[in-house]
């Protein structure tokens, strides 16, 4: 027995541990039972189109499937988090004890990440991240069972400060929303802008999910910073972009961002997005052949252009694909199945990635500028780049 079904099974009884052994040693390959997929996303509320695009990546990569994997037919169970931490432990428990889900997939809020990951922690279901970028989901609180498909805060924050420096920008305002990815990402872009030689001169934090922000962009304007680093998404970055523009900020303080400020928003935000400068590790641009496919299917099917959220729930789902096929459709042995997702490479619409020790994908970031309403890549921002994953022991 290796190391990881060991731990597993420490956490049981004996006799429950003894049944897991002879189920995974038996016929499970044959199963035809449904593989249970539980989709804890938010559908209402600021995040709603955000869980809309990742639910529908999810159902692409398993309708590409032919919505069965290893002669097994995938079942959904979704449930809408609201992005409210409280709802995460009674949905995750419902999920995981009562419906006995395979794969729980979810969420897009960091505060609901931290309640499903304590949840599932020992329990027989595997968590996959769509977007939720907590650094401790694969940092302090990483599990054998928790896996993430799209990145962690610090990745996507990081590499925009020494990107902001080298533009010429020395003082800068930073702001967010007021709870943990929010505080991370700008902790994140402080320390390399600082490393680099810059100085934050004034943090703003905004409760969530308040969208009022003309008294902040007022303080903005008096300060006079040479650029303005920002977290917003959904329906707050839509409102602070057009707000931006409305207060007259544009054109005389350069608007930067984690790449979720312009992310599935454009067409709302219309020209006040234009030249917009953010870091992500995906643009819509992006020249692969994967991303052009996987952009023109997800238009056909849906309606409208894909975004990253969508690319990280299609990538979820082409990893439950890709490691049952690869148990020949045994569910049940969970933890043959995580040693699978260990060694998998995930051929992604925003370039093939592999997981690090902690489940957290290695990704390249690039640096994009809103150019007619489309993420454009002005160049590689960091290759390949591992979150430092501070306090996880995987
Ligand atoms: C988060 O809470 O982790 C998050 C929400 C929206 C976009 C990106 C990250």
């Amino acid at each position: 027995m290796n190391n990881k079904k060991k731990i597993f099974l420490s956490v049981l009884p004996a006799t429950v541990a003894a049944t897991i052994i002879s189920m995974s040693t038996g016929s499970m390959a044959a199963d035809s039972d449904p593989i249970k997929v539980g989709v804890m996303l938010p559908f209402s509320g600021v995040y709603a189109g955000l869980g809309e695009s990742t639910r529908n990546g999810l159902k692409q990569a398993i309708k590409e499937q032919g919505n069965n994997i290893a002669g097994r037919p995938v079942e959904f169970i979704e449930m809408d988090t609201e992005a409210k931490p409280a709802r995460a432990p009674e949905i995750t428990s419902s999920l995981v004890d009562n419906q006995q889900a395979d794969f729980v997939i979810g969420p897009v809020h960091s505060g609901v990440a931290m309640g499903m990951i304590k949840s599932i922690k020992g329990k027989d279901s595997i968590m996959i991240i769509p977007n939720a970028g907590a650094n401790a989901a694969t940092g302090a609180f990483c599990q054998p069972n928790v896996f993430r498909t799209s990145f962690s805060s610090w990745q996507t924050a990081f590499p925009m400060g020494k990107e902001a420096y080298d533009m010429g920008y020395k003082k800068i305002v930073t702001m967010s929303w007021n709870y943990g990815f929010g505080k991370e990402s700008l902790e994140a872009f402080n320390e390399s802008f600082t490393k680099a030689g810059g100085e934050v001169i004034k943090e703003m934090l905004v409760p969530f999910p308040k969208t009022e922000f003309q008294s902040y962009l007022t303080e903005i304007a008096s300060i006079n910073p040479d650029a303005v680093f920002v977290f917003f998404a959904g329906g707050g970055a839509v409102k602070f972009v057009k707000d931006y523009d409305a207060m007259g900020l544009k054109g005389k303080i350069p608007l930067l961002g984690s790449g979720f400020l312009t992310e599935g928003t454009t067409t709302a935000q219309g020209p006040a997005a234009e030249e917009v400068i953010t870091t992500l590790h995906y643009a819509d641009a992006l020249d692969i052949p994967k991303n052009k496919h996987f952009r023109q299917d997800y238009e056909t099917l849906y309606g409208k252009p894909a975004d990253l959220f969508a690319v990280q729930g299609y990538d979820a789902g082409q990893l439950i694909a890709q490691a049952v096929t690869a148990t020949q459709g045994n569910t049940s042995d969970k933890a043959a199945l995580i040693e699978q997702m260990e060694q998998l490479e995930i051929d992604s619409p925003r370039g093939a990635f592999h997981f690090s020790k902690s489940h957290n994908p290695i990704q390249t970031i690039y640096l994009r500028k809103v150019v007619d309403g489309q993420n454009t890549v002005v160049k590689v921002a960091h290759e390949n780049l591992e979150d430092p994953a501070r306090g996880c022991r995987l």
